[in-house]
Formats: structure tokens, sequence, C-alpha cells
């Protein structure tokens, strides 16, 4: 019998992982109430999944990994209010059908914008009053940031139609509809790097300056095991943390490949390769459990090795295997290394 990941860490913060409404049964749940005490959807709470036409919610996939999580004590995060993926299309049609994008007649543009912020106002407002007593923290926007594209902000038709605005609607709606008990969080990937992470700091304070709600900064951390280094992780949530802001690691997992990589160690993964994502995991998790306090949470995206995000991704037929338990649902190596840097038998 093993140890239990989230009572190895009871004390230190919540261990978190990303589910499927499908995951609430089987042996795959048994996994999931051994080592987490918190859970986040993976795709059931997105705005295509919650509200796929406009007026038109659909709550039983989000239900029922609440009633899984509520069953078993479980913590509950959100992911996520506003997303420029998995979003439905209605959202950005003006009520000619037309896409708001297109629209270049100034006037229009402004009531295209009241519409979106409308209909952006009346999703938070449902979502939160719904799950306002079940779940706590909240990502409101996700990956808003890139500093690639004008202004460093993604230009998603969100921010095309509305600019900066859309952030702050969704982060007062969340509150107004919340009350003062919920935690509010900005969430991307790759905060770590000194680009993404001061256009984020820079866009946090601006809104913390105009009075609005943000309590603090998700971190995806979708790395792998060649990069990006623990320290600079680090740094990017001591930064964050200065402003008064909550760091949560909100979607862990570590790749065993460069990005890029056209290998595929298919059920074959060297022996090597799982030691070296061992020894990084527990590089980090020491990192992790010494920062504990500016640290709420730690969240991984998924819980085996067979249900991840990186199996075709990005590279088609490559098979990834990020996370701590195997295909078989097995420990493995990096397992082991995450229960020693708890530091506590
Ligand atoms: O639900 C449909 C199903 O009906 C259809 O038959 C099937 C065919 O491909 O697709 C299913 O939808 C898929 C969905 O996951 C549910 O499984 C989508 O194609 C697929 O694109 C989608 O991928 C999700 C991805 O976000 C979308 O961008 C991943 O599961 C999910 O892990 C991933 O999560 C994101 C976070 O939200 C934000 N941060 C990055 C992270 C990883 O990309």
């Amino acid at each position: 019998d093993i140890p239990s990941l989230a009572e190895a860490y009871a004390g230190l913060f919540p261990i978190g992982a990303a589910i499927e409404p499908a995951h609430t049964s089987g042996l795959r749940a048994e996994l999931l109430k051994k080592h987490v005490n918190m859970i986040v959807a993976e795709n059931a709470m997105k705005p295509a999944s919650l509200q796929p036409a406009e007026g038109r919610f659909n709550w039983e996939p989000a239900d029922r990994i609440v009633e899984f999580a509520k069953a078993n004590g479980m913590e509950l995060r959100f992911h996520t209010l506003v997303w420029h993926n998995q979003v439905g299309d209605w959202f950005f049609l003006d009520p000619e059908g037309k896409p708001m994008v297109d629209e270049t007649d100034p006037e229009k543009r402004e009531a295209n914008k009241k519409l979106l912020l409308e209909r952006l106002e009346r999703h938070v407002r449902t979502v939160v009053e719904r799950y306002k007593d079940d779940i706590r923290s909240w990502d409101v926007v996700n990956e808003v940031v890139e500093p690639g594209d004008p202004d460093g902000m993604r230009a998603s038709p969100w921010y095309r139609i509305a600019g900066i605005d859309y952030i702050e609607t969704a982060f007062r709606a969340a509150r107004e509809a919340g009350g003062p008990d919920i935690k509010l969080y900005i969430n991307d990937y790759g905060t770590d790097s000194p680009a993404k992470r001061d256009r984020i700091y820079e866009l946090v304070k601006e809104l913390l300056d105009k009075g609005v709600p943000i309590d603090g900064v998700g971190h995806q951390t979708h790395i792998s095991i060649h990069g990006p280094s623990v320290s600079q992780i680090i740094e990017s949530m001591k930064k964050f943390s200065e402003l008064g802001l909550d760091n949560l690691v909100t979607e862990l997992d570590m790749s065993l490949y460069a990005w890029n990589d056209r290998r595929d160690y298919g059920s074959d993964i060297p022996e090597d390769i799982l030691r070296k994502q061992a020894d990084r995991y527990r590089e980090l998790f020491e990192a992790f459990r010494e920062n504990k306090d500016i640290i709420g949470g730690v969240v991984f995206w998924g819980i085996a090795d067979d249900h991840t995000w990186l199996n075709n991704f990005p590279v088609q037929n490559r098979t990834d295997a990020p996370l701590l338990f195997d295909r078989q649902l097995h420990a493995k190596p990096a397992f082991w290394a995450v229960i020693d840097s708890a530091g506590q038998e």
C-alpha cells in the first residue's frame, strides 16, 4: 500500500487534479480519492461546455464533478469563466449574425462591445451564483496576456472587441455575484518567462489600482524535463506575492520531451528519462514546500499518463507521460520523489 499524496502534503498545501465527469467512478476515482483533496474540471466548466448557445445552460457534466468532490470532502477549483478557446462563437456575433471583430463602423463597434460585455456579465453571474457555495477558488480569465501580440495582450475576439474592459467586467461581476469569500485568479501558462511575467504583473497592477478585485495568479506550469528552471518558476511567484497576491500552481505536468521533439517513447520509456523526471519533480516540490507561504495549492492537469492533453500534442502520434502515475495507474518514480519532498513520513 502506497502513501497518499494529499496526506503527505497536509499542513503544507492542497494537492489537486483536473478530471472529466467520467472519472468520477471506477478505478481512477479510487486513485483520486486516495491522493488528492482538490478537484478541477478539465473541460466541463469552460464557457462552451456551460453555455453552448445563448441562454442555454448545460449543467449536468459540471454538476457531476461538483457532487464527486463534495461526496469525498475535496475542495473544488473553477476553470474557467473566460477563455479564447472552448467558447461559443455566439458570444462574438452581432444581432445580425455577423462576426463583431469585422465591424468597422465606430457606432456599431461601440454597440457590439456593449452587447459582448452584457453577455459576459450574464454568463459570469449565472455560473458564479450556481457554484459560489461549493467552489472557493475561481479562474476568472485564462491566457489573456501574450507578449507577442499588440500591447502584449492576446489578440482574441474578447480583446479585439472590448479591449481590457472584458477582464475588468469579468472580475467585478464575479465578485458581485460571489461575495467576498470566493478567490479570484488570473491564470496563464509560461508565467516564469520574464516577458510574460512582467506583462501580467503590469496588467494586474493596473487593474488593482482601479479597484478590480483580483486575489491571485494561477500558474499553469506545463513544463518539461528540460525546463524552465525551478528557481525561475519560484522567482515569478515571489514577484506576484509582493503585490499581495496568492499563487496557485493550477495545471502542473512535466513532459518527457522538448516541445517539438519528433521522438516517441511509446510504452517503453527509458529508465534514465523517468529518473530525470523524478529528480526534477523532487526539486520542484522541495521548492514548493520551502515557499509554501506564497503557494495556495498545487493542482496536476490529470492524474495518470493514460489521460493527458499531451498525448498526441503538440506532435501527432507522440505519447507522453507527464504525471505521477503511469498508464496502468501505478506510481512512477516521480510519485516517490514528490512523496519524499514532502519531508514528513
Ligand atoms: O467533447 C468532444 C467530443 O465530443 C469529440 O468527439 C472529441 C473529438 O476530438 O472532442 C471532444 O472535445 C475535446 C475536449 O478536449 C474534450 O475531450 C477537444 O477536441 C479537445 O480539443 C479538448 O482539449 C482540451 C484543451 O484544453 C482544449 O484547448 C484538453 O482536454 C484540456 O486538457 C486542455 O486544457 C487546457 C486548459 O484548459 C488551459 N491551459 C492549457 C490546457 C492544456 O491545453
